[in-house]
């Protein structure tokens, strides 16, 4: 009812209109009384004019709401109904505003707003879903109290803060602290808890429970812990407690993305807080831990100091991002962490940043603000702010921080509130800094070298391809770290973090003895591309000397992606000399094994992809694959005599133990059981998987044996196994499609969409099979075309379903115009038809419209 017309070019909201509210939100007190089709919403808001408020229209977000009545300070009043809510007369003092309106969260399958998942009620607010449960100045620079009264007879009845009285049929809640709108929750279902507390470190006592259905206690321990250890590394490190009595979280299997932030009521897809060694992967347990405290921190960097709009949505999530990568780095390994940042930023940001859908981490403009939930303003935001604390160092980071909780707390803030304690804090002026904020696109940066008289120069020259929408690219700030080896390997000069300011620019290193290696972008210090001309043989020394080990392992991966170059370029065979590096290191059992894994771990198909097209190549998908195909079995064909040996020395035995250690030698372990699969006819993996007795181990043999078309008998097992739990059985549908053969990966994937657990309700299941159909490069961009039509039928009909799904999986083909004119117009008839679909949502529309421009 209050969608534009179907397919009318929807509104655009700008950054630099913004305007205050013109009333202060005093208190927000909400009844609700639950049904499913018929939810009863009352709500008593207490507003003040602004004294000095440029504008006093009194407007009220609202959608798909029927409005009941109206009231102020009791009498009855006459809204007027207007596209996207509703305006009214009101008085120029303080008065109360009252509303009843009826909702359908049962018929809510967008999964915005109040819905139900599994018979349970559950909300989801953020960013613009509160206008769905009552009419509101839906915003979050309007910030205020809530009491909340559920009535029902639902068992347990959950919303933000503290209990404050229930009885038979009802539960009430407060919440002291003021918030924004998006932050509400509600919950109420049949649920069960599994407890915890912690005193903080003023020595308050918090209760602490995670609530789910009732089958799945068993699956909460790992979150439990989770979540004290990210309680207490944010006291230590950050100095910051928790405020409240309570801290809930609660699973549902009906989720759009990972988990919400809710003032004392973090929801969470189940996938990202449920975990048992039976039936989660070391991976799964990883990004658990990461996600627990990504919500937890988002406490202080986000509900506590919150943003003024949504164009400053990095603010909250940029820092919360860099928070719960800090803490993994102290939980977990260091560098194992920030290989796999980058590795994901490479995967999702870059290509972003690259394609018709790049936007700066703060964007000036959007449709819909659902589509900006992007890496960009999640990673990349978060590589902002290391770049940031690398160019004031450690102590002044953390000087900076304290200034922003001191200053801001309570406030809705922005980006300019944010770098301006940085410069209160440290006294230097961030202007060129800030146009990381404001500027698209992965600046370039040449390198070039000259050495003479023990002296040694590095000359960075940096560039920006223009991004849609902004031509100009002025020159950024970019931290480089340095490191210098001598070639017998010793570091003769230890990390230095060169600032390169200009558009070029020249640094020197004098009194050396003889031309060092030089070590660039050590810890990836800038979210850049490093171009420089270099010898196969070089990146080799790196790989074995270089004591920065993110710049061991990219020597590896830039020698690993030269040498699928040239097998896809030039039909070459795989290079002897990285086959000789790689075993070496695979049997160097003084590594750690989590570094040997990675090394062994091949550049994505879409890496490749991309490397080809940014050196001005088309990328043929089926060549890459056959490369990858070929290089792997060449491995493996080198390792054969060691193989057996390497697979028994790296098997865990003893119980499971979700630790970094252990998940180390398992990856490493993963990796030998995959190329040991192609010479054994499977005779290991099949082994493995019958005595597995946790999921990564039994994961892994499927894998292995699905890879080799060796699996069909597990395959069926694991489904009779497992085909009661939800999330192992997104795991059994994904895999298929992401293990088929190019020809075969789109018809797998149309099969699987007709099989009874499919469903198009179901995020996860939905993104198993078509996330897996997309991932799977050279099945989705097979010459058939037949990848990229059943995305996007599939779409097509998930657009009326779940509008906010569908459009963040349409960035699959975000990156079509890499690929040869006959694929280009394969995918653009799709994206047309997408376009074509009447009714089409404005989420939808708005990234197709992008990808078309
Ligand atoms: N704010 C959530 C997070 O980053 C993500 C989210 C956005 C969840 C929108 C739901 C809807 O933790
Ligand atoms: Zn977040």
């Amino acid at each position: 009812m209050n969608d534009a017309a179907p397919n009318a070019a929807p509104q655009t909201f700008y950054l630099k209109d913004y305007k205050p509210f013109g009333y202060e939100v005093e208190s927000v007190k909400l009844t609700f009384q639950l049904s499913p089709n018929a939810t009863k919403v009352h709500s008593a808001i207490r507003f003040t004019p602004k004294a000095d408020a440029e504008d006093n229209r009194f407007f009220l977000h609202g959608e798909q709401l029927s409005l009941i009545s109206a009231k102020i300070d009791g009498t009855p009043v006459t809204a007027r109904l207007v596209d996207g809510g509703l305006e009214c007369d009101v008085p120029r003092t303080s008065f109360l505003w009252e509303a009843e309106v009826e909702i359908d969260p049962a018929a809510n399958t967008a999964l915005e707003g109040l819905y139900m998942s599994n018979g349970m009620y559950c909300t989801q607010c953020e960013a613009e879903g509160f206008r769905k449960i009552t009419y509101y100045p839906d915003r979050p620079d309007v910030m205020s109290t809530f009491t909340v009264r559920i009535e029902g007879d639902e068992p347990v009845m959950l919303s933000n803060g503290n209990p404050t009285g229930a009885g038979e049929g009802w539960a009430e809640w407060h919440d002291p602290w003021p918030k924004p709108a998006y932050l509400f929750a509600l919950v109420a279902g049949d649920l069960v808890n599994h407890p915890g507390s912690f005193t903080t470190k003023s020595g308050k006592e918090v209760e602490l429970n995670i609530w789910v259905r009732p089958g799945d206690e068993g699956k909460c321990a790992f979150g439990m812990e989770a979540l004290k250890k990210s309680m207490k590394w944010d006291e230590d490190v950050y100095g910051l407690e928790y405020d409240l009595d309570l801290f809930n979280i609660v699973a549902v299997d009906d989720f759009n993305m990972g988990a919400m932030e809710n003032k004392g009521l973090n929801i969470f897809n189940s996938s990202c807080v449920l975990a048992s060694p039976e039936t989660s992967t070391d991976a799964n347990f990883e990004r658990i831990e990461a996600i627990i405290a990504h919500e937890y921190f988002h406490n202080w960097t986000g509900n506590r100091i919150t943003c003024r709009d949504w164009f400053q949505l990095c603010l909250k999530e940029g820092l919360t991002v860099f928070r719960d990568a800090q803490f993994t780095a102290d939980m977990r390994s260091e560098p194992v962490k920030r290989i796999e940042d980058v590795i994901a930023l490479r995967a999702r940001q870059f290509p972003e940043d690259g394609g018709p859908l790049a936007h700066p981490p703060r964007p000036e403009e959007f449709q819909e603000i659902n589509n900006f939930y992007t890496a960009t303003v999640y990673e990349k935001g978060a590589e902002v702010i290391g770049m940031l604390k690398r160019l004031v160092g450690d102590d002044n980071y953390y000087k900076a921080l304290n200034l922003y909780f001191e200053r801001h707390d309570g406030q809705a803030c922005t980006i300019e509130d944010w770098l301006k304690v940085f410069e209160d804090a440290t006294g230097r002026d961030l202007s060129q800094f800030k146009l990381w904020y404001s500027q698209a696109g992965t600046p370039r940066v040449k390198v070039s070298e000259e050495y003479a008289d023990g002296t040694y120069t590095l000359t960075f020259e940096q560039s920006t391809p223009p991004p849609p929408g902004q031509p100009e690219k002025a020159p950024r700030v970019i931290p480089i770290a340095v490191g210098l080896l001598s070639p017998n390997g010793d570091e003769v000069r230890a990390t230095e973090v060169l600032e390169l300011t200009e558009a070029k620019q020249s640094f020197t290193f004098d009194g050396l003895a003889s031309k060092p290696v030089p070590s660039i972008l050590r810890e990836f210090s800038a979210p850049v591309i490093l171009e420089r001309e270099t010898t196969n043989s070089e990146r080799a020394f790196l790989l074995a000397h270089d004591t920065d080990p993110f710049n061991r392992w990219e020597a590896g991966n830039a020698l690993a992606k030269e040498v699928r170059v040239a097998m896809v370029l030039d039909g070459a065979a795989p290079d002897a000399a990285y086959l000789d590096a790689l075993e070496k290191l695979v049997r160097d059992d003084e590594q750690d094994p989590a570094f040997r894994a990675l090394v062994l771990s091949p550049p994505s198909q879409s890496d490749i992809a991309q490397t080809l097209h940014e050196r001005g190549h088309t990328p043929d998908p089926q060549k890459i694959y056959d490369a990858a195909e070929t290089f792997t079995q060449t491995l493996a064909q080198q390792l054969e005599t060691s193989l057996p040996r390497l697979y028994a020395a790296t098997t865990v035995e003893g119980p499971y133990v979700p630790d970094a250690d252990g998940a180390g030698k398992r990856a490493l372990n993963s990796r030998i059981l995959s190329l040991l699969t192609r010479l054994d006819g499977g005779e290991q993996a099949a082994r493995q998987y019958a005595s597995a007795d946790n999921m990564t181990q039994q994961y892994a043999a499927l894998a292995a044996l699905m890879k080799a078309e060796k699996g069909e008998a597990q395959s069926k097992a694991f489904f009779e196994q497992w085909q009661d739990d939800r999330l192992v059985m997104d795991k059994w549908f994904a895999l298929q499609i992401a293990c088929a053969a190019p020809e075969t990966t789109a018809a797998t994937a149309k099969e699987l969409t007709q099989h009874p657990l499919f469903s198009m309700k179901n995020p996860n299941r939905f993104r198993a099979v078509m996330g897996a159909l997309a991932g799977n490069h050279a099945g989705f961009h097979h010459a058939s075309g037949a990848g990229y039509q059943l995305l996007a039928e599939n779409l097509i009909a998930l657009d009326s379903v779940n509008p906010q799904t569908t459009a963040r999986m349409c960035a699959a083909f975000q990156t079509w115009k890499r690929y040869d004119s006959k694929r280009q117009a394969q995918i653009q008839t799709e994206l047309e038809r997408i376009l074509a679909t009447s009714d089409l949502s404005r989420d939808t529309h708005e990234m197709v419209s992008r990808m078309l421009s």
